[in-house]
């Protein structure tokens, strides 16, 4: 039997499997296409738990592409705080001011043309709202389908992808959005990321080859491991009475957003004062990890060139990203 074939026999089974077993996700109830690219830019790098509750505040204060395109970048950037990877708010911005001015594209290229939209989230997008038989293929998938095969291929490699989307789109039933979502979950929650897979809940337990072999775990195949740079630095929150110093990010990591002044491990500090409390802290980006030695120090003037605000200010107004989380405890 070709692959194909293979594959095609597994689709009813999971399909049966979805409707009776997906969780109860708020993007999965009235979903609109607006939602259904506020919702797949969100869960770009992050995880479905730590989306939940952040969908449902930010539908709540943008709930069409009209209100948001209408919003200040400023505003679109607050209600992202945490989230991490701003550019994704900064696209979903300008996404929605063209969704307002030409409506919402009806085919996968026009999709694929949002800014902030790949090839995965425009398969997402165009199969879960336009219900097109557009694959989305993701780590996720690419575990469930390199097991479904026993296929050894390098999965970093970009012609994995290439190779399950061209042979997913070839077995696309009309009930496209709720094949793609299918997929995902089965990967989220049966066939596990880290641990071992739970083949006993699985509707493709019969047909997996990988399970046949009892080799679930041989698969997928990755490629050598990129490393991480690290970054050793000294943060400082310089506090003024009830006020601290916080300074807009330039170019680079994390550029646009509000953050504490930092220097590279020793670097000359921004203001003398004295020194309150110290602690360590990490925080790992994609590429990049922060070892971060924090100071509260009390200046006795509000040094020049930075942004001077309260804590109350600072919870409002400014979006503080994650990376600082660790030295918020200081703001009274
Ligand atoms: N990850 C990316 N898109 C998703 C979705 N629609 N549901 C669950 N997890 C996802």
């Amino acid at each position: 039997m070709c692959e194909a074939e293979k594959l095609g026999r597994a689709v009813s089974p999971l399909l049966a499997w979805y409707r009776e077993n997906k969780r109860d996700l708020p993007w999965r109830r009235d979903c609109t296409p607006y939602s259904t690219l506020v919702s797949e830019l969100m869960l770009q790098q992050t995880r479905v738990e730590a989306v939940k509750e952040r969908y449902v505040a930010f539908m709540r204060r943008f709930p069409t592409a009209e209100t948001l395109a209408a919003a200040s970048e400023e505003e679109v950037l607050k209600a992202w705080e945490g989230l991490g990877y701003y550019s994704r708010a900064r696209n979903l911005h300008k996404a929605a001011k063209i969704i307002a001015a030409e409506g919402f594209p009806q085919t996968w290229v026009g999709v694929r043309a949002l800014p902030g939209v790949g090839d995965y989230t425009a398969g997402a997008i165009s199969s879960i709202a336009l219900g097109l038989p557009a694959p989305a293929v993701d780590g996720n998938v690419l575990r469930i389908l390199t097991r479904f095969f026993a296929d050894p291929r390098n999965i970093d490699d970009q012609t994995a992808k290439k190779h399950f989307s061209a042979l997913l789109s070839g077995v696309y039933p009309p009930q496209a959005g709720e094949f793609t979502q299918a997929l995902m979950e089965l990967g989220a929650i049966v066939c596990v990321p880290n641990g071992a897979p739970m083949c006993g809940a699985c509707p493709w337990s019969g047909l997996c080859k990988a399970h046949a072999e009892g080799r679930e775990e041989d698969f997928p195949v990755h490629g050598e491991k990129r490393s991480r740079k690290l970054e050793e630095l000294d943060v400082y929150v310089l506090k003024c009475g009830d006020a601290y110093a916080l300074e807009k990010r330039g170019k680079g990591l994390l550029s646009g957003l509000y953050g504490f002044p930092l220097v590279e491990r020793g670097g000359p500090s921004p203001a003398e004062g004295e020194l309150l409390a110290e602690k360590r802290a990490k925080h790992v980006f994609t590429h990049i990890e922060w070892h971060m030695t924090g100071r509260l120090v009390e200046v006795p003037a509000r040094t020049a060139g930075y942004l001077w605000a309260t804590a109350a200010e600072i919870a409002e107004r400014y979006a503080l990203p994650s990376a600082f989380k660790a030295f918020r405890i200081w703001l009274k």
